[in-house]
């Protein structure tokens, strides 16, 4: 069983998934840094390239792929759930848990460089719509971890690996 990291941009996927994995003696894997590395560009000149629609693709065909690697720590894409047949990968290959933060400590953080680097996170506006378009989609996860703003990564982690491993027994 895998374990999928998912959340909105800016939840802490790719933080906490690599302090988890070590805590869990797991490889970590970041499903969009997999991404550019097969398609040898940057998320940003996918969308450019060939918008939304291309970055799914690749995001799907990069997540079959990872999805039969060895038990893995793996950090999703902010919009990897929102797609059924991903869902369908994701319930059948490992246990997804949701990083939680409110949205207010997620525009904080995106804010500014987080920005340039994330097509989908326009301005606040549209990103709390797009956020709360996607609420349900998180909430099909298996484990919800709430995360407060002063939490510490390695809190969040430890906290993840708690969860999990409840949820695994
Ligand atoms: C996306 C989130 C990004 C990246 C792409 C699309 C989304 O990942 O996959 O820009 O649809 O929310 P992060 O959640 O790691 O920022």
């Amino acid at each position: 069983m895998h374990c999928f990291l998912t959340g909105f941009m800016g939840s802490g996927k790719t933080t906490i998934g690599r302090i988890l994995a070590r805590r869990l003696e797991r490889p970590f894997l970041d499903l969009d840094s997999e991404i550019e590395l097969r398609a040898g560009l940057k998320v940003r000149e996918i969308f450019a390239e060939g918008g939304e629609s291309l970055f799914r693709m690749l995001e799907h065909d990069t997540l079959s792929d990872v999805a039969i690697k060895p038990d893995a720590v793996i950090a999703t894409g902010g919009g990897t759930v929102t797609v059924e047949r991903n869902v369908e990968i994701l319930a059948r290959t490992g246990v997804i848990l949701w990083l939680d933060p409110p949205f207010a400590v997620i525009a904080r953080r995106i804010g500014g460089q987080g920005k340039v680097d994330r097509p989908l996170f326009e301005d606040e506006r549209q990103a709390l719509e797009l956020y709360q378009a996607r609420l349900p989609a998180y909430h099909r996860a298996d484990l919800r971890l709430s995360v407060q703003e002063q939490e510490m990564p390695e809190e969040v982690a430890a906290r993840a690996e708690l969860l999990l491993r409840k949820g695994l027994v």
